[in-house]
């Protein structure tokens, strides 16, 4: 988003804003969830999540339905009685509205552009699970795309594609991926169309990120509460409009989960079970792993900490020689690391070392002074 583009800018904004964000933004009024309690049990359900009137734990009978506010609340001022209430921020996208202007005047850019952002959010969620797909404190991405009123129908249906080929591009099965439209009463009260971006994790379909036309409502409702004019004048065409807003929004957790989800392959070989994750090689935490064939043998120890040595300020690459090496294989295809680099005895009178790849269990003799050249492009860095 940031660095491949020229017409985006990335910007780092704070967690705690002044809390009149909160008000502008709706979150204060309408951020809520509504949910009941069971009479019995005492567990608490959201209302959209439970399917007849009674608990779908115990069978109990349930409270009315009431409202759930999602957003934490600290205190700013260390005066007792005085200090004010300020929140936590339950979105990155509120940081972009409140700084359109900064970002404008010191990039000197002008719609259609956009101002990127990833960092933690936090949401007092009512029901956590599935493992990290819903948190009460997550990591978000949001771009918000400023464009010129007329020409946003346009630009959404250019950022649902652009997001949608995003996540294929990072390896995740197309079959697994889909959109869907929200319905009209479904809508968020900022949004004219929206569409999510969801996954096949284990428990189902589900979200993974959103795209909206959010309008000018943003921009508009912060003008209004601030009393700082946040519109755009066009110096060429001496134009003045509020810009309309295309917003997609993504759960890096669940990016993460969805990746780790897909990647998960499981095969025979030779009667075993081999388990791997064929992580796109950009998004393995670990590029390659050094694994002496014999740890007591000093000189294969040796050129094989050299190699390692070697590599490591290049790549992210880790040295274990704590099993035997069919044990060492399996442990890094599990975490999805893309090379194993063998050094035998062999190599300490050929020069050479064996390469194996993840996927294809492939191996190749490659002189050890040019594993590194060698890996270069595959590893596409
Ligand atoms: N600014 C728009 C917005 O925040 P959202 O649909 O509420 O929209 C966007 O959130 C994305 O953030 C979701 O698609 C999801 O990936 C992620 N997300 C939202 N709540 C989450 C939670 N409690 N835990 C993990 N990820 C969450």
């Amino acid at each position: 988003m940031v660095y491949d583009r020229s017409d985006i800018e990335g910007l780092d904004a704070a967690i705690l804003m002044n809390p009149n964000v909160w008000k502008a933004s709706g979150h204060v009024g309408s951020f809520a969830d509504l949910m009941v309690d069971c009479k019995e049990c005492k567990k608490r359900f959201r209302v959209d999540k439970i399917e007849g009137k009674v608990c779908p734990e115990c069978k109990g009978a349930l409270t009315e339905p009431r409202s759930f506010n999602l957003m934490f609340k600290t205190q700013v001022g260390s005066v007792e009685g005085q200090a004010i209430d300020v929140y936590l921020r339950p979105e990155t996208a509120q940081g972009i509205f409140v700084n359109f202007a900064n970002v404008l005047v010191s990039s000197r850019k002008k719609p259609p552009f956009g101002v990127a952002q990833i960092g933690k959010s936090f949401r007092n969620e009512i029901t956590t699970g599935n493992f990290t797909f819903r948190c009460r404190e997550f990591e978000q991405m949001e771009l918000e795309f400023f464009v010129k009123p007329g020409d946003d129908e346009k630009w959404y249906e250019y950022w649902v594609n652009e997001r949608f080929n995003w996540w294929i591009s990072l390896g995740i099965r197309k079959e697994n991926l889909r959109l869907r439209e929200h319905a009209k009463d479904e809508l968020a009260h900022y949004a004219k169309r929206c569409h999510d971006i969801e996954f096949m994790f284990p428990m189902g379909w589900s979200e993974l990120e959103g795209i909206a036309n959010r309008t000018d409502y943003d921009l508009k409702k912060h003008s209004e509460i601030s009393g700082a004019d946040l519109s755009f004048f066009d110096e060429a065409t001496k134009e003045r409009y509020m810009p309309y807003v295309i917003e997609p929004s993504g759960g890096v957790d669940r990016g993460v989960l969805a990746v780790l989800v897909d990647g998960y392959r499981s095969e025979q070989v030779k009667d075993k079970e081999r388990v791997y994750l064929a992580l796109d090689y950009r998004l393995a935490p670990i590029k390659v792993a050094v694994l002496p064939l014999l740890k007591n043998r000093p000189e294969i120890v040796e050129m094989a900490h050299k190699l390692r040595d070697d590599i490591r300020g290049s790549y992210r690459v880790v040295y274990d020689d704590t099993a035997a090496i069919g044990r060492l294989y399996r442990r890094q295809d599990e975490i999805g690391t893309p090379f194993c680099v063998t050094v035998d005895v062999d190599s300490l009178t050929d020069g050479k070392v064996t390469v194996r790849n993840r996927d294809t269990m492939q191996q190749e003799r490659v002189e050890a002074s040019r594993v590194k050249e060698m890996l270069a492009p595959k590893l596409c860095m």
